[in-house]
């Protein structure tokens, strides 16, 4: 038998769980454990992996295949690895370890993460859990966000139920990133490679609860006229971002949190961030392969 402890870190969701060897090959015993803990508390605190680009990989593709990020060649050329290509880079570390200026297209991307979202809700494939571990985390702020959208949804009144049932928001990667991060013109090419896609507003998450799947992606409702599908959304946002629904988390080294794409959101909050080193790096999984990049196609980092 394993032996672990689970502690709750929020009355309605999340919890740190205690006393697996992260390092050693993880059985299916423990696989079982950590997906019933995801189910129910859909963000989950562990501690004790030693810090490794292969062990986080290992780790996380013990529960489905690793969404890639885009390709280097893909990438601008000042853009190097710093990482394992197949992790998603969340630092503000340039390739040789320094902080990356206030010019560098990195820092938009990165400021574009304190906005509630979920990962790749752009992509077709839907995406499992998003697997963040710490290496380097600043002393003030910086800290992760974390929104349950079960609760959000089980706090609606009835007749708001009723109305987003059957309901799909179309979700789209350059529809935030032109308005708030891009900057740039989003061409008809980039559009083709990574066109919206559509996804349920409703979905019954790992436990049989309805979430909410919203989020900065989510630009409209299919079918709304467009005043009624802003003013839906927002008021689902509005409610969703209450303080009674969101965790906070306080960064340590070592910690490695998972959550759950698809009943959660989550966003970073600010930092001293061209002072102040901090490096995560994130490994993306989904519920199903192949292992590949959506975005690989496409120019840049625009893929968090
Ligand atoms: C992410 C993300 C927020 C943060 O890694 O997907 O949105 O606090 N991170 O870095
Ligand atoms: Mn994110």
């Amino acid at each position: 038998m394993t032996d672990y402890q689970v502690n709750k870190l929020h009355p309605l969701f999340a919890a740190e769980m205690l006393g697996f060897d992260l390092d050693a090959a993880i059985s299916p015993e423990q696989v079982d454990i950590v997906e019933a803990l995801m189910a129910e508390h859909a963000v989950l605190v562990l501690r004790g992996l030693r810090p490794s680009d292969e062990g986080h990989m290992r780790f996380a593709r013990s529960f489905g295949p690793l969404e890639l990020p885009p390709k280097m060649s893909d990438r601008p050329s000042t853009l190097k690895y710093r990482i394992s290509p197949e992790l998603y880079d969340i630092s503000n570390l340039d390739a040789d370890g320094t902080i990356i200026p206030p010019d560098d297209p990195r820092t938009k991307f990165n400021l574009g993460n304190e906005r509630f979202h979920t990962d790749s809700s752009f992509n077709a494939l839907p995406s499992k859990w998003s697997l963040l571990l710490a290496y380097e985390t600043p002393e003030e702020g910086a800290n992760t966000e974390f929104i349950d959208t079960r609760a959000v949804f089980d706090a609606l009144p009835e007749e708001m139920k009723k109305r987003l049932e059957g309901l799909k928001a179309v979700h789209d990667l350059w529809g935030v990133r032109a308005k708030y991060e891009y900057g740039g013109a989003v061409s008809e090419e980039m559009k083709r490679l990574m066109p919206p896609v559509e996804h349920d507003l409703v979905r019954i998450s790992a436990n049989g609860r309805k979430a909410l799947y919203i989020g900065k992606h989510a630009s409209h409702i299919t079918g709304m006229d467009e005043k009624e599908s802003d003013a839906l959304l927002s008021e689902l946002m509005d409610l969703a971002t209450e303080p009674r629904f969101i965790y906070s988390h306080k960064w340590r080294p070592g910690d490695l949190l998972i959550w759950d794409n698809r009943c959660t959101l989550h966003r970073g909050t600010t930092f001293n961030r061209f002072k102040d080193r901090r490096d995560l790096r994130r490994a993306t999984i989904n519920e199903s392969g192949p292992e590949t990049s959506s975005t690989g196609a496409l120019m840049s980092n625009a893929a968090q």
